[in-house]
This record gives structure tokens, C-alpha cells and sequence, in this order.
């Protein structure tokens, strides 16, 4: 594995991928790679206040979406691509897909305008639409990631949101999943934690062949 690498993690809050994009930014320093581990939205300084923006304040839902998009914007103009050039391995908390998920299906908002974003942001030289590699899904209901959650701190704009919020997330990621399958990996997050590790390192094998 010499070549650079952009995978991304995704999932209803409550999932449980902190901890195993964690390890696996190890796993992959152990075997001798650069990895630039970030997260959406986030990862630069405007980004990350867009982030407070995004996760704090109740907003319009195109407002919402285009600052989603706008962070990405700026993500992956001044951090993701520099790494990708240099050979690193992205590993990135989130990314398009979310926006899907939680604008798309949540919030229901119009999943056409967000292809359209997504063609005018994720456009960089040498790519038509910039895309991880690889997406591992940590799929879990969400009555399950609920009563995880409910020993978490003080929720976020949209970790508050009730249950059937979180179905429609979770079937925006099944939908966005059936539009580019051979990207994703759908990993049972309902599992011991060393069980879904194993899944993850299974995704991350099959994935470089
Ligand atoms: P999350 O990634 O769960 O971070 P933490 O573990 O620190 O809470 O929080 C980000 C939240 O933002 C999450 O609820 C999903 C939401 N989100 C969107 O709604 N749209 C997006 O495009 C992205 C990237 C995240």
C-alpha cells in the first residue's frame, strides 16, 4: 500500500466510529503511512466555524445545506487535496455522504439540488467529482444508537432530533449507498466493538485489491 487513500466514515449519531477511526489512523501509521485524519464539517479554521454555525444555530434547509457544502469547499481545497497529492491516507469523519443523509433524507431536502452542489464543490483538476475511495457505513438502528446516546453529553443541533429523524438518515444512507455500491461498506455497528473492528479491517482489505 504506497498509494494515497481517501476513505470516509459515516453514520446516524451514536454509531460508535470515533474509537475505530482512531485505530485505524494507527493501524495505518504502523505500516508506514502518512495519515491525515479529519473530520466534516470542520477540519480548517472557517470550517470549523461554519461547523459551530451548522451544529448550533437552527437555519433554512438550503441555508443549512450550503453551509455544509461550504465547508467541504474549503476542506477539501486547503486540506484534503494538499494530502492526497503528498500520498497520505484521508481519513475523514464524515463527508458528502452525510449531507444526504442528514440534509437529504432527515430534513428532507431536495436530493437533485444536492447533486448539483456536489458536482460544483467536488470539482478539483483531474477529478469530474471528487469521491472517498472508500466509505465504511456503520449501520445501526436508531432506537440502538438512542440509548447509547442518552449517556452522551449535551446533544448537538441534530443528536436531539427524535427517532424517526434518525430513520430517514439511515435511509438516505441506504439510498446513497444504492447509487455508487462498489464505494461502500455497510458494517453492522450492532456488534461487540471488537467485532465491528474486524469488519473494518476486512472493508479496508477488500477495498485494496
Ligand atoms: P459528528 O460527526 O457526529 O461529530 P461528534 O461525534 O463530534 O458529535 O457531528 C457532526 C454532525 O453534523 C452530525 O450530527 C451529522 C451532521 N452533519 C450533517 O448534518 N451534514 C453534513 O454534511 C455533515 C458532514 C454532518
Amino acid at each position: 500500500m504506497n498509494r494515497s487513500w481517501f476513505i470516509s466514515f459515516e453514520g446516524i449519531d451514536g454509531a460508535g466510529k470515533s474509537t475505530h477511526i482512531e485505530g485505524l489512523s494507527e493501524w495505518f501509521k504502523s505500516r508506514g503511512h502518512h495519515v491525515t485524519l479529519t473530520r466534516e464539517p470542520g477540519g480548517t479554521p472557517l470550517a470549523e466555524k461554519l461547523r459551530e454555525l451548522a451544529l448550533h444555530e437552527s437555519m433554512d434547509p438550503l441555508t443549512e445545506a450550503l453551509v455544509m457544502f461550504a465547508a467541504r469547499r474549503e476542506h477539501l481545497i486547503h486540506v484534503i487535496e494538499p494530502a492526497l497529492a503528498r500520498g497520505d491516507v484521508v481519513l475523514c469523519d464524515r463527508f458528502t455522504d452525510a449531507t444526504f443523509a442528514y440534509q437529504g433524507g432527515g430534513r428532507e431536502f431536495d436530493w437533485g439540488v444536492l447533486q448539483t452542489l456536489e458536482k460544483m464543490v467536488q470539482h478539483v483538476p483531474a477529478h469530474l467529482i471528487r469521491q472517498p475511495d472508500l466509505t465504511i457505513w456503520f449501520d445501526l438502528s436508531p432506537e440502538v444508537a438512542a440509548q447509547r446516546l442518552s449517556k452522551a453529553r449535551v446533544p448537538d443541533k441534530f443528536e436531539s432530533q427524535p427517532i424517526s429523524f434518525f430513520q430517514k438518515v439511515r435511509a438516505g444512507y441506504a439510498k446513497r449507498m444504492t447509487e455508487t455500491p462498489s464505494r461502500f461498506a455497510q458494517i453492522s455497528a450492532d456488534q461487540p466493538r471488537e467485532d465491528v473492528w474486524r469488519d473494518v479491517l476486512s472493508a479496508i482489505e477488500n477495498a485494496y485489491k
